[in-house]
């Protein structure tokens, strides 16, 4: 069985996308794929509940009681890797993570490790994307699927949905309609990568 583990630290929209596709389309029968935990680096999470009452395996990892980057991301690996009886898992799946990964972490998991940016990557990698995207002027904006690489919101894309700009918009109403193709495009490009 090739285990997901998802990795959030806010609302788990994005997570709870990728949970219901995984049912709907029947990955497990599929794919032989199964979501085999979350987890936070936030206790506070909202989509930890989603994930609880979906009766998926949650962890919480405070970053914050870790004296460095370093020992938190070792920590994390140890604490994703339970979840595969052979050591590692398929997928970690970024969902809204909000960390800065080390590389040694990023190394671990090459290939296999995938985020969610919203934005047309490569331009407005980072915070704040869809002001940023206002303030200069874009008529397009949208989100990026890519594998994670050392550099922030950066690697190979793997999907892309591409959001207009409307008179009007603000960076919320932006970034809520850029949330609805988010949860679309992700489940479809993890599938799409369990299926090669
Ligand atoms: C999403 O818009 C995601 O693209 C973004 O955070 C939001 C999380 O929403 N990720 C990043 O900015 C990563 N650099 P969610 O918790 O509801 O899925």
């Amino acid at each position: 069985m090739k285990n997901i583990v998802i990795l959030i630290s806010g609302g788990g929209s994005n997570m709870a996308a990728i949970v219901k596709a995984a049912k709907r389309e029947d990955w497990q029968h599929k794919f032989g794929a199964r979501i085999a935990a979350v987890i936070s680096n936030k206790a506070d999470a909202k989509g930890l509940v989603f994930a609880q009452q979906k009766g998926l395996a949650t962890e919480v990892l405070d970053h914050k009681s870790f004296a460095t980057r370093e020992a938190f991301d070792a920590a994390l690996a140890q604490a994703i890797d339970q979840y595969d009886a052979l050591g590692q898992p398929a997928l970690v799946v970024l969902a809204g993570f909000m960390r800065i990964l080390t590389p040694s972490f990023v190394s671990r998991y090459a290939g296999r490790l995938l985020n969610i940016h919203p934005s047309l990557l490569p331009a407005f990698s980072g915070l704040h994307t869809h002001q940023r995207a206002l303030d200069a002027g874009c008529k397009f904006v949208g989100a990026s699927v890519h594998q994670v690489t050392a550099e922030l919101d950066y690697g190979p894309i793997l999907a892309q949905a591409v959001v207009p700009v409307l008179p009007g918009d603000t960076a919320d109403t932006l970034a809520a309609r850029v949330l609805t193709q988010e949860h679309l495009i992700y489940p479809q490009a993890i599938a799409a990568l369990l299926r090669s």
